[in-house]
């Protein structure tokens, strides 16, 4: 399967469908190691005259290891197929092999990984990370349903460096 290269700018894509209908994959890591897991949570948009994208990981997330060791990560959208996304969102790289288990076959571009059966495949450089303050949410009913755990997000902003569309 082929990609081509595309300007964010000429996208016609709306981020409130894609995210909360369709889910993407987050994914990062090399051909030494790498592990993905679907997210429906984030933000597309433009910061520090930057295209950027945000994506927000728990702490127990194994994906977010691979976020934290490479420069890059990838966000990846595949028309929301659920089997992907019934897997890569239900258990975790440390117990299963999600790639084994989905079919889905990665490819290792641009310093990160993304998978042959994407769509859309928008390629970010870390730029910034924080995690969510509990003293910072100003709407407090947040904390209580989303954070019963206490276990906050960790936002990563990426500057989005390359977008790449199945051709
Ligand atoms: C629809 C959906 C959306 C999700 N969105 C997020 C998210 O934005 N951030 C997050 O940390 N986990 C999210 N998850 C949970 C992870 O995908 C899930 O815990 C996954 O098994 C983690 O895998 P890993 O430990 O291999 O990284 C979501 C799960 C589903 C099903």
């Amino acid at each position: 399967m082929a990609f081509k290269e595309v300007l964010v700018k000429d996208l016609r894509e709306n981020p409130f469908t894609v995210l909360s209908d369709e889910w993407m994959l987050v994914s990062a890591g090399n051909e030494s190691g790498f592990n993905m897991m679907t997210a429906s949570w984030g933000y597309f948009g433009h910061m520090w005259n930057k295209n950027t994208a945000v994506t927000v990981l728990r702490p127990q997330r194994y994906t977010k290891e691979f976020v934290d060791k490479n420069d890059c990560f990838a966000l990846s959208f595949y028309g929301g197929d659920k089997k992907i996304h019934g897997v890569c969102g239900s258990v975790s790289g440390r117990d299963t092999d999600k790639a084994a288990s989905t079919g889905l076959i990665p490819v290792f571009s641009d310093g990160t990984v993304y998978f042959e059966q994407a769509r859309l495949v928008f390629i970010c450089k870390k730029i910034y990370a924080q995690r969510f303050d509990p003293a910072c949410f100003i709407d407090s009913s947040i904390d209580g349903e989303f954070y019963p755990e206490k276990d906050y997000h960790i936002a990563y902003a990426g500057e989005i460096i390359k977008a790449y569309e199945k051709i």
